[in-house]
């Protein structure tokens, strides 16, 4: 951040203030208000944060307008393309892409933990056997502070690393862990031969009756779906996370929280929600009135997967996740699947479409991803748990980022009170 010399003049009832502006390396420069309740007596009201920057970071950078996603400075395309997931991983914690020693020893740190404590196992058979895989993550992922003491103090940098590569390395594990729980499968060990995506792929669709070929291209496609939701700045559920963690609560605890939020419907939740809605429409031919039915204002119903908060040109994640279904789709042999005519019909009349034109919304990666998970085998019920999985790294990211500052301020925001004024208590008796 440099400060631009410039500053922003508010006048409040002829009192004027100036407030300093600061600039960044990209992106809008942002109005420093942190003085203006002492200096002012009034505070910002943002509902969503729409306008509102809550940090300094420099992990990643979007520019919803151009369609742009960075991640320390590289385009996500050419991480989709080139890279992997665990490379885009050391690059978010520390900065830079790794030389071909350290990736491999980042590699080798996050393989020696892909195991979960032995008695955890119990804690997953204290589930109703139909739980959502969410509802299990969300409270395995909490409960690892309670298994893992040795990472929990966060003050201390050896084991504020240690949880962060406890977690990437045993959420792969939990969510397939959580999966065959709800299929009364029993839980198929982690195998460190396999990269990543591989060993998820499997420990997710191997039985003890029958062993997984991991297909090259589908684990392709897996580490790419992990790669294109690694991290995405100051979505909502990092910003959980970050508000959890500025309280000082342990990194397993604001991982978990992070998961909590990452499940509705307008954010993790989207890809189930997605390949549900394109079940219920069911026909090409019931889609006008779905079409119509998402642009009644008095009628809730969103398309699924359409809309970005804010990218408002296009996603450039699901550019590269379209390229993806495609080619899954056409190994698998699965093209004329009827969700999938469904999708590619919706994809042309809602891009056509003036309503969805004027207000700038496209297909967002989610559109796509549900797609190709579903194609693999995986329920619905599996795809916001394979997000978490992916996001898991940026949550962390972000959280030690914050951390390492230092001299963390609890986030507190404040509000536009508009309840009852001062009135004196009453006694039952007398209401
Ligand atoms: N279908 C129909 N209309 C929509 C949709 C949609 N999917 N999304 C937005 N709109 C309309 C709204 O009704 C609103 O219209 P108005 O201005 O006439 O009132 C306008 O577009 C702006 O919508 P907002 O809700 O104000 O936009 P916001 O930025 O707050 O919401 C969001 C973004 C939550 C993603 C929204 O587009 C949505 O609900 N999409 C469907 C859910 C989804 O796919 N979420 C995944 C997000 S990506 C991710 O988490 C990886």
């Amino acid at each position: 951040m440099t400060d631009s010399k410039r500053t922003a003049t508010l006048t409040i009832d002829g009192r004027t203030l100036e407030l300093p502006i600061h600039s960044p390396t990209m992106g809008p420069d942002v109005v420093d208000i942190t003085k203006l309740y002492a200096q002012g007596d009034v505070f910002t009201h943002d509902p969503g944060f729409t306008s509102t920057s809550a940090c300094e970071s420099q992990i990643t950078f979007i520019d919803g307008d151009k369609g742009q996603l960075l991640h320390r400075g590289y385009p996500i395309d050419q991480l989709a393309e080139k890279s992997h997931y665990l490379e885009v991983c050391y690059l978010l914690l520390y900065g830079e892409l790794p030389g071909a020693d350290q990736l491999e020893d980042f590699e080798n740190r996050v393989t020696n933990h892909t195991m979960v404590h032995e008695q955890m196992m119990n804690f997953f058979r204290g589930f109703r056997r139909d739980a959502h895989p969410m509802a299990i993550m969300n409270g395995v992922v909490g409960a690892m502070s309670a298994f893992y003491h040795d990472s929990t103090d966060i003050n201390d940098p050896w084991q504020r690393e240690v949880a962060s590569i406890r977690m990437i390395a045993k959420v792969p594990t939990i969510a397939a862990y959580a999966f065959k729980y709800s299929m009364g499968q029993p839980f198929v060990y982690p195998r460190n031969d396999l990269d990543y995506a591989s060993n998820f792929l499997r420990m997710c669709f191997a039985v003890p009756a029958e062993d997984y070929e991991v297909n090259p291209i589908l684990a392709r496609a897996m580490d790419r779906i992990f790669t294109l939701h690694a991290d995405h700045e100051q979505n909502a559920s990092t910003s959980t996370v970050r508000l959890a963690g500025s309280s000082g609560a342990n990194p397993f605890a604001c991982i978990a929280a992070g998961i909590a939020c990452l499940w509705g419907p307008a954010h993790g939740g989207a890809n189930q929600a997605c390949l549900e809605m394109l079940e219920e429409i069911g026909s090409v031919d019931r889609i006008p009135e779905f079409i119509k039915r998402a642009k009644d204002k008095n009628d809730p119903f969103r398309l699924m997967g359409f809309g970005h908060r804010v990218y408002k040109n296009f996603d450039p994640r699901a550019v590269v996740m379209k390229k993806s279904a495609d080619e899954v789709l056409a190994l698998l042999g699965v093209e004329d699947n009827p969700k999938l005519q469904v999708a590619k019909e919706l994809e042309r009349i809602a891009l056509e479409d003036e309503y969805f034109a004027s207000k700038k919304l496209f297909p967002n990666v989610d559109f796509y991803s549900g797609i190709i998970l579903e194609a693999m085998g995986f329920p619905t019920s599996m795809f916001t748990p394979i997000f978490a999985v992916s996001r898991t790294v940026g949550w962390i990211a972000q959280w030690k980022e914050m951390v390492n500052e230092g001299n963390v301020k609890i986030g507190r925001p404040r509000q536009l009170y508009t309840g009852a004024t001062t009135r004196d208590y009453v006694d039952v008796e007398s209401r």
